[in-house]
């Protein structure tokens, strides 16, 4: 039994969330993999009813859990997932960029993964006032950057591709801060003579993922380079709607899409679930390699391919092409696993 800490989140999250949990449920009463999940307040609504974007309940709740889910929160999202981050650790964020079947996308053969740097750089919310100026404090380490780096080179070993690590800076302009990172990626480089080692700066790279995206395997990046280029990547394959997330650490990790709340689609039942879903696959990659639990892998290949499955004959949520609400897509998932 697997104890889930399952944030629902604002916007969409709660649709998301309703349909993570029916997923889950399915795979609890029919696939004989048992969950106990708990949902927790976090993000807009938290904040507005407790006066905390992250209550203190919540944080002991994901602590005394083996694994997080997080449905995207909204404006206090810097008061949630980044301060999750940072306080557990979760120093690796994994964003795949993976082509299905039939998408809206540019290209329909790319495999690629962004490897973002989770706990630094300008997201450490180091903002300050001086004169008439707003400044911020940008923090690259050496210490931060090789352990991105090295997970960077362990993903591209483990990938059945190109085994290519991009590493993607301007260190050309911030000649300390992206110096580091990219001289700590370099050193690491050398520990993995079977991996092709590369550097790009974050400007070419913006535009090659257009121009050349098959040319990309694994790209390691800084924070807020590796938030941006996520959302670029997975635009390429067809959208947010398909887009998963994992922060990992040493010990624990959360599960959540790319995208944030899509209030602009709230409570409309169009938002596509997969994004979480395929979140979901990969927390089982990660708790049956955790726990050596050969279920977990085979549970979250069967849920990937009901997905790809499914978009495949065309039955789709309207953000890639389809007439599919939330609720009916996901009831296609539950009754095909
Ligand atoms: P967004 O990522 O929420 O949405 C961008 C566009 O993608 C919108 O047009 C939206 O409708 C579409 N979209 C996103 N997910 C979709 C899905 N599952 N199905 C179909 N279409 C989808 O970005 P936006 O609008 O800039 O941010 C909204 C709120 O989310 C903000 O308050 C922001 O602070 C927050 N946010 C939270 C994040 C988190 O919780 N990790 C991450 C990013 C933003």
């Amino acid at each position: 039994m697997y104890k889930i800490s399952l944030i629902t989140g604002d916007g969409i999250g709660p649709e998301l969330s309703e349909s993570a949990v029916s997923v889950l449920n399915i795979i609890h009463d029919k696939l004989d993999l048992k969950f106990d999940i708990t949902k927790l307040s976090a993000g807009d609504k938290a904040l507005s009813e407790t006066g905390k974007a992250l209550p203190d309940e919540t944080v002991s709740a994901i602590k005394n859990s083996d694994v997080c889910l997080k449905a995207p929160v909204g404006e206090s999202a810097a008061d949630v997932i980044v301060v999750l981050r940072r306080m557990l650790d979760l120093y690796a964020n994994v964003r795949p960029a993976k082509s299905y079947p039939h998408m809206p996308a540019l290209r329909d053969d790319i495999d690629m993964v962004i490897v973002r740097e989770n706990t630094e750089d300008l997201y450490t919310g180091h903002e300050f006032s001086l004169g008439d100026a707003a400044v911020a404090l940008r923090i690259i380490s050496k210490k931060a950057s090789t352990r991105i780096a090295k997970y960077a080179f362990e993903t591209a070993k483990q990938r059945d591709s190109m085994r290519k690590v991009t590493c993607v800076h301007k260190s050309n302009v911030m000649r300390l801060t992206d110096g580091l990172f990219a001289k700590s990626c370099a050193d690491v480089a050398k520990e993995y003579p079977d991996v092709i080692f590369e550097e790009m700066y974050v400007d070419a790279c913006a535009m090659n993922l257009i121009r050349q995206p098959e040319q990309f395997d694994v790209i390691v990046t800084t924070n807020l380079f590796g938030d941006i280029l996520s959302d670029e990547s997975s635009q390429v394959v067809g959208g947010l709607g398909m887009a998963p997330a994992a922060n990992i650490g040493d010990n624990f990790a959360l599960f959540e899409p790319v995208h944030g709340a899509a209030f602009d689609i709230a409570g409309q039942n169009i938002a596509n679930p997969s994004s979480f879903l395929l979140s979901i696959k990969m927390m089982l990659d990660w708790l049956g390699n955790k726990h050596n639990d050969s279920k977990c892998i085979e549970v979250g290949q069967k849920l990937e391919s009901t997905i790809f499955n499914l978009v495949k004959t065309g039955v789709k949520t309207k953000d890639i092409g389809g007439d599919m609400g939330t609720v009916e897509f996901t009831k296609q998932i539950t009754n095909n696993l």
